[in-house]
C-alpha cells in the first residue's frame, strides 16, 4: 500500500487517484463492448492512471486486457516486437505456455524469457521478431487469432501511441495497421498518448489512416471541487491541516493540471507546520519553482527573439491575429509571413498549443515562470 500523501511524475492509483468518474465509466463501457477508444490530453494530465484504473476494474473473465507502452519503439519492427510479446505475455495462463503459444501463433521466431530489470514485471518475453522472417500482417493479426482460439475478447491498450507517427515510413505503417485492425471482431483497441500535436495529426485529419478509428475523447482537467476534498484529505492523512481557501489556491495556481496540483500540494505540505498558512503556501510555491526552473531555462535557451516575443504577447492576453498592427508594434515578430513559422516552431516544441479560443501557453507553471522571469 502506498502511504505517500502526494505523488507526481508517475501514474497514480488507489488513494492517490481522484475523480475521473465519468471518464472511467465511459472507458470501461468501451472495453466491455469492444469499442475502440482514443484518449488525448496534454502531458501529465492522467491518461496512464485512468487507463490503468479501468484495467483494474474489468472483472469479466472473458475480457483480457493487454497494456503496453511503445515510447521506446523507434521502428516498425520494434513496435511489432513489443506488440506481440505484450499480447503473448498477457494472455498466457502459465509462464510455461508462453513460448509454446508464441511459436504456435507466429512463425520463425526465437522466443526467450528473461528475468526482468523492470520492477513491475517478474520477467520479460522477447520473440526475436525480424523484418526478414516475419510479416507485419502476421503480427497484427495475432490478438484476433488468440482471442478466437480462447473464446475471449482482447482489449489492447497502447500507451504513448503518438510514437507511431515518429517512426520511419510512418504513413504506410499506419495504413497497414489500420487495414488489419479494422476487420478484427474479437479485439478492440485503446490508443492514448501525449504530445498533443502528434496525436492530433494521427487522428484528426481525414487523410490519415486512423481517422475515426474509435470513440475519441480529450481528457479534461479535474475540477477544483473534486481536487479540494482530495487535497484536504491527503493533508489530514499526513497529520496536517489545510483550509479550503488554500487548497483552492493550490489548484488555481497551476490551473488544475493534475501533476502540478500534486507537486505543489506536496511542496506546501513539506514546508508547513501542523496548519498550513499563506506563508507555507508561498514557500511551497517557491520550492516548486526551484524544481522546474532548470527545465524551463533549458526550454527557452534556444528560442529566437521573435519566438520569445510571441510568448510575451500571449502572456499579456493576445491569443490570435498576431500579425495585427497593434500586436506587431508592441512585440517585434518579424515580417508578417514569419508569424506562422514562429507558431509552428513553438507548437512542435510543445510550448504553445491551439484550442478553440486561440493560441495559449501549454504549461501553466511555465507561463507563471515566464511572466516572472522573461517579461
Ligand atoms: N485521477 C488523478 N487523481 C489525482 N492525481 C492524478 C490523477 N491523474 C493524474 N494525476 C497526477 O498526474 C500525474 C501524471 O499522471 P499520469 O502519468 O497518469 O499522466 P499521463 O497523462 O499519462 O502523463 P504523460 O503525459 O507523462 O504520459 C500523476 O503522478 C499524479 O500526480
Ligand atoms: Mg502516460
Amino acid at each position: 500500500m502506498n502511504t505517500k500523501p502526494f505523488i507526481y511524475g508517475m501514474s497514480v492509483e488507489g488513494d492517490n487517484f481522484t475523480d475521473r468518474e465519468i471518464e472511467t465509466k465511459r472507458l470501461k463501457l468501451n472495453f466491455e463492448n469492444g469499442i475502440n477508444s482514443i484518449l488525448i490530453s496534454p502531458r501529465r494530465m492522467g491518461k496512464t492512471s485512468l487507463v490503468k484504473k479501468v484495467i483494474s476494474m474489468i472483472d469479466e473473465p472473458k475480457i483480457k486486457v493487454v497494456y503496453m507502452d511503445i515510447y521506446k519503439c523507434r521502428t516498425e519492427f520494434d513496435f511489432y516486437e513489443k506488440f506481440a510479446s505484450s499480447i503473448i505475455q498477457a494472455t498466457a495462463t502459465k509462464i510455461d505456455s508462453m513460448v509454446e503459444n508464441a511459436k504456435k501463433f507466429i512463425t520463425s521466431i526465437t522466443p526467450k524469457i528473461a528475468f526482468s530489470p523492470d520492477i513491475n514485471a517478474e520477467f520479460t518475453l522477447s520473440l526475436g521478431i525480424d523484418k526478414h522472417r516475419n510479416s507485419a500482417d502476421e503480427i497484427l493479426e495475432l490478438p484476433e487469432k488468440i482471442a478466437k482460439e480462447r473464446d475471449i475478447h482482447i482489449v489492447v491498450c497502447i500507451d504513448e501511441f503518438q510514437q507511431i507517427g515518429e517512426i520511419p515510413n510512418s504513413l504506410s505503417v499506419q495504413r497497414a495497421i489500420r487495414s488489419v485492425w479494422q476487420h478484427q471482431q474479437n479485439v478492440s483497441y485503446c490508443l492514448f498518448g501525449s504530445k498533443q500535436h502528434l496525436m492530433s495529426n494521427l487522428f484528426y485529419s481525414r487523410k490519415m489512416p486512423f481517422y475515426q478509428f474509435g470513440d475519441m475523447f480529450f481528457l479534461k482537467r479535474i475540477p477544483t471541487d473534486k481536487w479540494v476534498p482530495f487535497i484536504i484529505g491527503r493533508f489530514q492523512h499526513a497529520g496536517k491541516e489545510i483550509d479550503e481557501v488554500l487548497a483552492t489556491k493550490i489548484c488555481e495556481t497551476v490551473e488544475n493540471y493534475s501533476s502540478y496540483v500534486q507537486q505543489l500540494a506536496w511542496n506546501v505540505l513539506a514546508v508547513s507546520d501542523k496548519k498550513v498558512t499563506e506563508n507555507s503556501f508561498n514557500d511551497g510555491l517557491s520550492a516548486t519553482f526551484e524544481q522546474v526552473t532548470p527545465l524551463f531555462v533549458e526550454q527557452t535557451a534556444n528560442l529566437t527573439t521573435y519566438q520569445l516575443n510571441l510568448l510575451r504577447a500571449i502572456c499579456v492576453g493576445i491569443h490570435s491575429d498576431f500579425s495585427k498592427k497593434e500586436t506587431t508594434s508592441l512585440f517585434d515578430l518579424g515580417t508578417r509571413s514569419n508569424v506562422p513559422k514562429i507558431i509552428k516552431a513553438l507548437t512542435e516544441r510543445e510550448i504553445i498549443e491551439r484550442n478553440e479560443n486561440g493560441i495559449f501557453i501549454a504549461d501553466p507553471l511555465f507561463k507563471l515562470w515566464f511572466k516572472r522571469e522573461m517579461m
